[in-house]
């Protein structure tokens, strides 16, 4: 069957994004607006967004950051911590300021000091939120130093999540950036409730591409990317066209400098290119009749949002993309993420 040489879908949205703020906000939002209408803005600045004030004024810098000419909706998360409080997120949910509410365990990531020790920490909190129908966004590894980097999301669902759907029976959950066939399997088992999101990183590449040829900063990230076979286990995931598993990019600038040192930051930003790769993806797998639901339908359904009316065009040529954007002020760039295989998509 021959290739189409274009592709429209609804406008997509990005349900994992991190904009940063200041001049990494005022370099990076463009190119998420340029592709997608909606971003759930993940909240890991420091300070962390656990206020509904400090969120509304993110928002605000973040609607001032995109250039006339381009819409974009900021969906704001709450960052919870140990003393996470319930009325403040049954507000911020009342006044159309939060949306969500992300868990990262602490110390499991970027800027996650300020996370939850245990789960029991923050019960009352995420009873609040089973009533007022908000959901958790979930960050899913384990921190025991013990356990293997690679072993910590099948962990995390066991351990933590799966008692935490016990508890909170009503609670609807995204396992978030979701790198693991466990993952897959535990998303699928639970249709109703939980969402799981899948970048395009995680699609594109396993575990090798990090070590290919020497040590290679721009594709660590975490959760780390897995073996191969789960990296097929998500591209199967996402091209099945099942309504659990929607788009997050989880697209996480860092400067060049500290990615590229002794002990590099994780996260991969690949806003610039985030359809042509999921496209990419959707092409080898045969699906591109199933980049829509992925991409612009199954997310707006889990969050009871309405799909976007306005379209993108994709057009099927190789990939033109900067190798870096500039930071402005200060002389910094970012890296702008490249499969180690080619892409035929552009936008
Ligand atoms: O690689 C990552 N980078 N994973 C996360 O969970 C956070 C993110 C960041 O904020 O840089
Ligand atoms: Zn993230």
């Amino acid at each position: 069957m021959s290739q189409p040489t274009t592709l429209s879908i609804r406008r997509p949205d990005d349900w994992h994004v991190h904009l940063r703020d200041g001049p990494m906000l005022a370099a990076c939002a463009v190119h998420t607006a340029r592709q997608f209408a909606r971003g759930i803005i993940m909240p890991n600045l420091v300070p962390p967004v656990t206020k509904v004030a400090e969120a509304a004024d993110y928002r605000d810098r973040i609607r001032r950051a995109i250039p006339a000419g381009l819409t974009f909706e900021p969906l704001m998360t709450c960052y919870l911590t140990d003393s996470a409080d319930a009325a403040e997120l049954v507000r911020g949910k009342r006044e159309g300021v939060w949306v969500a509410a992300k868990l990262y365990p602490a110390h499991a990531t970027t800027n996650s000091a300020h996370g939850v020790t245990s789960i029991d920490q923050i019960a009352s909190a995420l009873e609040a939120m089973e009533t007022a129908g908000m959901p958790l966004l979930v960050h899913g590894e384990v921190t025991d130093p013990e356990v293997d980097i690679f072993d910590r999301e099948a962990v995390f669902l066991d351990k933590v999540l799966a008692p935490l759907l016990q508890r909170h029976q009503g609670l609807k959950v995204v396992l978030e950036h979701i790198t693991t066939r466990d993952g897959v399997q535990f998303v699928e088992a639970h249709p109703d409730r939980l969402g799981g999101t899948i970048t395009p990183h995680h699609l594109s590449y396993n575990r090798n591409a990090i070590f290919k040829g020497g040590i290679r900063p721009h594709f660590y990230c975490l959760p780390i990317a897995k073996r191969e076979e789960h990296r097929l286990a998500l591209r199967r995931a996402a091209t099945s066209g099942h309504p659990a598993f929607f788009l997050g990019t989880d697209t996480a600038p860092h400067t060049a400098d500290t990615k590229e040192c002794a002990c590099g930051c994780a996260g991969v930003f690949n806003a610039p290119v985030a359809m042509q790769v999921y496209a990419q993806v959707f092409m080898e797998e045969s699906a591109l009749d199933k980049l829509e639901a992925f991409a612009s339908l199954n997310g707006p359904r889990f969050y009871g949002l309405p799909a976007n009316e306005e379209r993108i065009t994709l057009r099927a040529q190789p990939l033109e993309a900067p190798e870096r954007i500039e930071v402005p002020g200060g002389n910094k760039n970012v890296v702008v993420f490249q499969p180690d295989t080619p892409v035929g998509w552009s936008f």
